[in-house]
């Protein structure tokens, strides 16, 4: 069953709408000439997000679509108001869209440790931290998408002051929104719910929902009455970015969420399958503690103690099985971020940094090719004896 180099198994093989499911919208565009600036495909998309993410009994949500999560996450951060230079904790073992995003916000982002079987910063880390370094924003990450606990992190924001906002770039199907928390998603072509490019900033409160929207249209406010009156409108107070989101764009996002029941169902069975074989011919490796029912968009796996996962890429590349060290190596061993703050030695963030991997996962994998990776896992495991 050991898979030959000639049938190579792909890490990842993104799953976007066919063209025929993407006619219909389409041809939508087509009829009403209107390609982007918020146009119907872009709100009906924002319309459906909120609802999906609005809770019974909990203020609905407002959702500003961006063209990226990393420009989502900027405007995220500016829409706060905070002043130059404030400090925004996050994990240290994250995509670096998340620092990046931090410092074009004009923040400092300080890097600190992840929990040891989620491998997310969650508000237990955050109010540790908080007792040895000065924060003025938390930016906790749905890493490889497990959902972070929102209720959570709306009593931490209440308790402390601390605005949060969720990174839940690749957490789309498993990540609520928050009440106080603003989260920010990601609709890139990897991610289980694909649009190609783009992504969503979700927030309870309207004012704020409305500064991202403005930041996100260079900052031009909508007019008002006196304003359209007096032919003075367009007036910017705070100058922002084109991060608009195409009727193309949003034409993607809303063809694949017709055909989302569906493929968030396959993924759910695709990873209870993996999760069966991993326990079956390598239980040495380890997964991320999540719920079984989780949307997964990718699986990382950590190797035993002590086996670097370098060396386990080796292994499977060269029996034709593709991986991926994905948000490896740590923020802080990056040169761009090397110089920013941390709040300890990140003694878990560093572990899990040398020994994860991610396995091929996606909707074209066939039984026996998750049977030949987690078998040859396996194998690697012997090896050492
Ligand atoms: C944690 C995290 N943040 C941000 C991003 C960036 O998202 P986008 O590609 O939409 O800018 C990603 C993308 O993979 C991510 O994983």
């Amino acid at each position: 069953m050991a898979s030959s180099p000639s049938r190579r198994i792909a890490l990842l093989v993104p799953e976007l709408p066919t063209a025929e499911e993407l006619a219909p919208y389409l041809r939508r565009i087509d009829e009403a000439h209107w390609y982007t600036n918020f146009g119907p495909l872009v709100r009906e998309l924002e319309a459906d997000m909120a609802r999906r993410l609005s809770e019974p009994g909990l203020p609905s949500q407002h959702v500003v679509s961006v063209s990226n999560a990393t420009l989502g996450l900027e405007l995220a951060l500016l829409a706060l108001k905070l002043p130059p230079g404030s400090r925004v904790l996050m994990p240290a073992l994250t995509f670096v869209a998340s620092a990046a995003a931090a410092m074009r916000a004009g923040c400092v982002p300080v890097f600190c440790d992840i929990e040891p079987d989620t491998w997310i910063l969650s508000p237990r880390i955050a109010r540790e931290a908080l007792r040895k370094v000065r924060v003025d924003v938390v930016m906790p990450v749905s890493t490889y998408g497990c959902p972070q606990d929102m209720k959570e992190w709306d009593a931490f924001s209440d308790d402390t002051g601390i605005p949060v906002v969720v990174d839940a770039a690749g957490a789309f199907g498993n990540q609520s929104a928050g009440v106080r928390c603003v989260s920010v998603f990601s609709l890139h072509a990897t991610k289980a719910l694909a649009g190609a490019e783009g992504g969503f900033v979700c927030a309870a409160d309207p004012i704020y929902a409305g500064r991202v929207r403005v930041l996100s249209n260079f900052g031009i406010e909508p007019a008002t009455d006196t304003q359209r009156a007096t032919g003075t409108t367009g007036v910017v107070h705070s100058a922002g970015t084109n991060g608009k989101l195409s009727e193309y764009h949003a034409a993607i996002a809303l063809a694949a969420l017709e055909r989302w029941e569906r493929t968030s169902t396959r993924r759910i069975d695709l990873h209870r399958a993996y999760i069966e074989l991993l326990a079956e011919h390598c239980p040495q490796f380890q997964t991320q503690s999540r719920a079984p029912n989780d949307v997964y968009s990718i699986l990382p796996v950590l190797t035993p103690a002590g086996c670097a996962a370098i060396e386990v890429c080796r292994f499977l590349e060269r029996r034709g099985i593709e991986t991926r060290r994905w948000y490896c190596p740590p923020l802080p061993v990056h040169p761009a971020f090397s110089a920013m703050p941390v709040t300890g030695p990140l003694d878990v963030a560093r572990q899990v940094g040398e020994r994860l991997l991610a396995v091929p996962f996606h909707l074209h994998l066939t039984y026996d090719d998750i049977f030949s990776v987690t078998k040859t896992l396996g194998q690697f495991r012997d090896s050492l004896g």
